[in-house]
């Protein structure tokens, strides 16, 4: 039985607001392909994706889901499932090939082709200026730990709002900064793959800077009532006791993982018990004046993106003892007082864990701490083992339990005060899921890689449907 067939035919039970937002999201890197053609210069995913060892099957971003030349099928798509909005990534490297100077005309051609065709659809273009691929050129000169690069995103921002102002409403800065920060720079997972705690708590200070230079640049060139936004993965971290102990765990890994960009963008400043517990790692020399003040430009909106949440204890000396720690952590240090605990129940092909409530409990805390903030859920979705039947079906109800899941978390925070204007799914299409490459599908519309069709999902037919309603059904 298909989704479509077992489809309830009672009503919506579970309704959002009238003007909710119900979209799906990609990034450049993870879709568009054509990395050589029109002038793009190569960013630090391609080098990365090159070097052997650093990304599953040896798979990078060449061609990916070919969608640079497939715009009209892709747009086509998401106006069968009803989408109001799509929020993609614009390649710096597409646009201003140098990472400084002047932009490539045919690079922003095809963002300006793109949102003409979401225009024509109805579907409002929500573009995001940094999803990781940062120009090499960039990261040649120093990358995100060099506070120059802070000053070529503002240039680059300033000239994408000149270019395509006219055609995008909202725009966000940054794409999940915390990875850009720690795991390109800290644990080396990422691109540009450099391990060094110091070296990821500058990039972290330097993306700050460079959102609130950002904003301003934003501000400068686009209209008036354009929407400025920044989308944050904040991790749901849970003590695993409720001892001091482990609370004092999930307090570290708060500050390093949340508040490092929650209180410079909100609050103007660093966090310090952040400071205080870095301070072995640095002395934080390279934050200069008005920095943390920049960082807090106002934004309009705050981007939240939630997978899964993470539950932490106190590391203690028998812990040394079982498991000596090997590969570089992404935590700055914290991770020799914190040891992560893995939670049971159902996990998606990510091993990560199937957990709404972290959604919820998330939700919650930037109702009472950002009151005044209106909130998206920039990604949420799930990778399963997704594989196309005889009959050409893609039947995956286990995403299908995961979002509701997630919805239904979603209107409940909503009922309980959390101002959240929209949801866009992860993702439109199957895509490059970065260091895993093609080995992990995301989408709600199969791509099969070697002739590049696309075969909707059975969720993306639920999610048709629950875009249709408005809401979910009992
Ligand atoms: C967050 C990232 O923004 C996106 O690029 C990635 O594919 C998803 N998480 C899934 O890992």
């Amino acid at each position: 039985m298909t989704a479509l067939d077992a489809r309830p035919r009672t009503g919506t039970t579970l309704r959002f607001p009238e003007a909710f937002r119900w979209g799906t999201a990609t990034a450049a890197y993870q879709i568009e392909g054509a990395a050589g053609e029109d002038g793009r210069s190569p960013s630090i995913w391609d080098t990365f994706s090159r070097t052997p060892g650093k990304v599953r099957n040896g798979d990078t971003g060449d061609t990916a889901a070919d969608h640079y030349h497939r715009v009209d099928e892709d747009v086509a798509l998401m106006r069968s499932l009803g989408v109001t909005d799509y929020r993609f990534s614009l390649a710096w490297p597409r646009v201003q090939p140098a990472g400084r100077g002047p932009a490539a005309r045919k690079g922003l051609d095809f963002y300006r082709r793109l949102t003409d065709r979401l225009r024509e659809a109805g579907i409002r273009p929500v573009a995001t200026l940094y999803h990781w691929d940062l120009p090499q050129a960039l990261e040649d000169a120093g990358g995100w730990p060099e506070r120059e690069t802070a000053y070529r995103f503002a240039d680059y921002a300033a000239l994408a709002a000149d270019a395509l102002g006219d055609r995008v409403a909202t725009w966000t800065t940054l794409n999940e900064p915390w990875c850009s920060a720690f795991l390109g720079y800290g644990s080396g997972v990422h691109a540009p793959g450099r391990t060094g705690d110091a070296d990821a708590l500058r990039a972290a200070h330097h993306l700050n800077l460079a959102h609130g230079l950002g904003v301003r640049a934003l501000r400068a060139a686009l209209p008036a009532g354009a929407e400025v936004s920044l989308t944050l993965n904040l991790h749901a971290v849970r003590p695993h006791t409720d001892t001091p102990q482990d609370r004092d765990a999930v307090r570290r890994i708060d500050a390093v993982g949340n508040r490092i960009f929650l209180d410079p963008v909100f609050r103007g400043s660093l966090p310090d018990d952040l400071v205080r517990d870095t301070a072995d790692v640095t002395d934080w020399s390279f934050v200069r004046d008005g920095d943390c003040a920049a960082a807090a430009e106002p934004i309009d909106s705050l981007g939240l993106n939630y997978y899964s949440p993470a539950a932490v204890a106190a590391r203690t000396p028998a812990d040394d003892d079982a498991a000596p720690s090997g590969s570089p952590s992404p935590w700055a240090g914290a991770e020799r007082h914190v040891r992560f605990v893995p939670l049971s129940g159902p996990r998606t092909a990510m091993d990560w864990p199937v957990d709404a409530a972290g959604l919820y409990e998330l939700l919650l805390r930037l109702r009472d701490e950002l009151p005044h903030v209106p909130l998206l859920i920039t990604e949420n979705g799930a990778a399963y083992e997704d594989y196309a039947d005889p009959s050409g079906e893609v039947k995956d109800p286990e995403r299908v339990a995961y979002l509701r899941a997630h919805l239904e978390a979603v209107h409940r925070a909503i009922g309980a005060g959390a101002d959240v204007r929209g949801y866009f799914l992860w993702s439109l299409l199957d895509n490059f899921e970065w260091a895993y490459g093609y080995s992990k599908r995301f989408g709600i519309v199969h791509v099969d890689f070697p002739t590049q069709r696309r075969t909707p999902k059975s969720s993306a037919r639920w999610y048709a449907d629950v875009i249709a309603r408005g809401g979910l059904t009992a």
